[in-house]
């Protein structure tokens, strides 16, 4: 699903700098004051109406509350619903005249609960591990999605789509490989390192993130503005010592290095940014992550 770009050693003391390269100013909220800053100058542009945010979580990077005083209407969208809840309630703390948030709690991709129902059908019927797990690829390249909109198809002025691409296809992905595990416990390893499956995960996942791209214009009203970011290169890092991490290289994490590549011939790219953002967090060996985010504010057709 990655594909490897360079080597790169991390050194960090309060900001990070990678050593055998050039020197980059990095700190943990770095991605938080960069995200807020360019949601807000999109949000200015779009100037009044409604506003979407797709994949909302807990608004961990988002100036909700921005939204809501500029927005007649701002709908949240997650599958995650504790996250929601959780804005919700921050939302009533706010105590302010206004409340214009509506909460959605959805799949955006629109194929988790059919691709459930039938990954389980087949795991069920099919004996041959290996067997399965091919089975497993066709049905997740075959299966098309029903991205999210609102019943009666209306757009937004303005739509918000914040580190969330690279989710929807790994969540689906997660879904199917969990009930495959249940189903043969020991074929771990085997689905992993399927060759085939590795590429029908490739393929669809590449698919998705197209489809989803496309599907924000069909959010958007004409000449609406969107704001799309993602973490485009992620590097994992471990620990040399109290001052400095290492990575073996920085991958990509959609089809090209350049979030920009997905746009339609039409979009119009008013702001790109890109910024640095370490996540701390232990897995396994590693320390941490170096995302590199990618971030554009664009007008669709
Ligand atoms: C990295 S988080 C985005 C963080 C968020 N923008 C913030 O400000 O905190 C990705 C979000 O996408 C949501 N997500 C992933 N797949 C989804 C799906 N199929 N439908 C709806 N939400 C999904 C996750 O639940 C999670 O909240």
């Amino acid at each position: 699903m990655l594909r490897g770009l360079d080597t790169n050693q991390v050194e960090w003391t309060p900001a990070v700098s990678v050593s055998n390269r050039q020197s980059i100013d990095v700190c943990a909220d770095t991605h938080v004051l960069s995200s807020v800053a360019m949601i807000a100058e999109a949000a200015a542009l779009a100037g009044s109406g409604s506003a979407a945010v797709l994949g909302c979580g807990r608004c961990g990077e988002i100036p909700l509350r921005l939204l809501n005083q500029t927005f007649d209407l701002v709908d949240l969208i997650d599958i995650d619903e504790d996250a929601l809840v959780l804005v919700g309630a921050q939302c009533k703390q706010w105590n302010e005249k206004k409340n214009a948030c509506q909460f959605h709690s959805a799949d955006l991709t629109g194929m988790i609960a059919p691709i459930e129902r039938q990954t389980g059908e087949l795991v069920e019927n099919t004996v041959d591990p290996i067997d399965c797990v091919e089975k497993l690829g066709v049905l997740l390249e075959s299966t098309a999605p029903a991205f999210w909109m609102l019943p009666q198809g209306q757009r937004y002025d303005f739509v918000v789509c914040s580190t969330v691409v690279t989710q929807l296809q790994a969540l689906v992905r997660e879904r199917v490989e969990r009930i495959y595990r249940r189903r043969f416990p020991t074929y771990e390893t085997a689905l992993l390192q399927n060759r085939s499956w590795r590429e029908s995960a490739w393929n669809f996942a590449r698919n998705l993130e197209d489809g989803f791209i496309a599907h924000l214009g069909a959010l958007t009203k004409p000449r609406g503005i969107v704001y799309l970011s993602e973490t485009v290169h992620v590097s994992w890092l471990t620990q040399l010592d109290e001052q400095s991490v290492a990575t073996e290289g920085s991958w990509i994490t959609l089809r090209t290095s350049r979030l920009a590549d997905y746009l339609r011939p039409g979009d119009t790219i008013i702001s790109a940014r890109r910024w640095d953002w370490l996540r701390e967090g232990r897995e396994g060996e590693f320390w941490g992550r170096l995302y590199g985010v990618q971030a554009l504010i664009y007008r669709v057709e």
